[in-house]
């Protein structure tokens, strides 16, 4: 006789449910190209303002398309360089679940493999940074190089048909830009470094090349990764998550501007209650006057703020958990004859304040998405970085194009 796990088979009325299984499974069987159709409709000409499909935020038959064709061919910022200097440093996550290292190789250069055994799939590195002369793998102690090739494999001799020298860790692209660095699953990827050349443009007073990482973090958040993005994609959530911290400074009622470069590249620009004061570097009396935000689809952000410019990736590794990674960046200048320490804990202090904020918000938005009464709601004209987002997002999921997203 079968007998059901605890809790199986309770009856809750008419239905029989399983109290173990979330709402997220129960969207489960929402049909994907339902989501995609709903999608698509953001890319014509006269689309209406509406919120994502709440499915889209739940449903894991989404989710594997996501992983293929967003995260398998995007550009995914993943590090400062100040993270990497030193040879053998590396930073090792999971881009929606495929465990990824990027590391600094005894000949200076960057590199990002798959961690993933040649001989029976341990990763040979776990999450996190660090530094390191060989990655040995845990379980049966092969070892490889900071350039991936294997450089030992215990009582492997007496199998001949064993070729060491064919033995390496599959290879990803990485470009490193202005300082920060990006990954993409796609080896053969298109550069990213031409989509982003308006945004580079518009940072060059803010000297990117020579600032200063003071402070780094990664969290997890239990959301699904698009919940945090459009949020990044936002200033008219200051008044509800953040009435003290932000709000005071960029009001969530503030001019808001947008500009879409190209389906990897956006901006927005919140012009602040009080213009900054001049500081450390040579901005322009706009510049002063307002915040400007940056992304790179699908989850990396930068904001410009005066004398400080914070970055944040969103990179989930599962359909409802994100990475979250950033760090504050500053002009040398403003630190000189300071205590780095001091420096960094008050760095890391206000972004855990502000992180706080919008992690307990958007867990709690990710709850409502499971809702059974959860619909598409309407935009406000305060938050057109969304519908960017939207159509970046629907412009990588209907393009079956190996060479998505194309020349500029
Ligand atoms: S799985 Fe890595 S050495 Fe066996
Ligand atoms: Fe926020």
């Amino acid at each position: 006789m079968a007998t059901d796990p605890p809790g199986r088979g309770v009856t809750l009325g008419r239905t029989e449910r399983d109290p173990d299984e979330s709402w997220n499974e129960r969207r489960a069987d929402v049909d994907v190209g339902e989501i995609l159709e709903e999608l698509g409709r953001y890319l014509e000409p006269d689309a209406e303002e509406l919120s994502l499909p709440p499915a889209a935020f739940t449903s894991s038959a989404l989710w594997e398309v996501e992983r293929e064709r967003v995260f398998g061919r995007s550009w995914v910022l993943v590090a400062h360089a100040d993270e990497l200097t030193e040879t053998g440093a590396y930073v090792a996550l999971s881009v929606a679940g495929e465990p990824v290292v990027v590391v600094r190789g005894e000949d200076g250069v960057l590199r990002g493999m798959s961690p993933v055994c040649r001989h029976r799939l341990m990763p040979v590195v776990e999450e996190g940074s660090g530094r390191t002369d060989v990655f040995t793998c845990p379980y049966h102690l092969w070892r490889y190089g900071l350039d991936g090739r294997l450089v030992g494999a215990t009582y492997m001799k007496r199998n001949p048909a064993f070729d060491p020298s064919a033995c390496r860790l599959p290879r990803f692209a990485v470009e490193e830009w202005h300082g920060f660095v990006f990954v993409n699953l796609d080896a053969s990827a298109e550069p990213l470094g031409p989509h982003l050349r308006r945004i580079g443009e518009d940072l060059a007073h803010y000297r990117l090349p020579e600032l200063t990482q003071v402070a780094g973090w990664t969290e997890e958040w239990h959301c699904n990764w698009k919940v945090a993005v459009e949020n990044a994609h936002e200033n008219y959530h200051v008044m509800g998550f953040h009435p003290e911290t932000l709000h005071p400074t960029t009001p969530g009622g503030a001019e808001t501007t947008v500009r879409a470069d190209s389906p990897w590249a956006d901006s927005m620009r919140v012009r602040y209650a009080t213009p900054l004061e001049p500081g450390v570097l040579d901005l322009t009396e706009e510049e002063r006057a307002h915040l400007y935000g940056f992304f790179v689809f699908p989850s990396g952000s930068l904001a410009a703020s005066g004398d400080m410019v914070i970055w944040l990736s969103l990179v989930p590794t599962a359909l409802d958990r994100t990475t979250v990674r950033g760090g504050i960046l500053m002009p040398p200048a403003m630190i000189e004859g300071q205590d780095r320490d001091a420096v960094r804990k008050e760095a890391e202090a206000y972004a855990a304040v502000i992180n706080g904020e919008d992690r307990r918000g958007l867990e709690a938005v990710q709850r409502g998405a499971a809702s059974r009464f959860a619909e598409r709601g309407h935009l406000s004209p305060k938050e057109p970085g969304v519908l960017l987002f939207y159509r970046s997002l629907a412009r990588a999921l209907l393009s079956e194009d190996a060479d998505w997203p194309g020349p500029l």
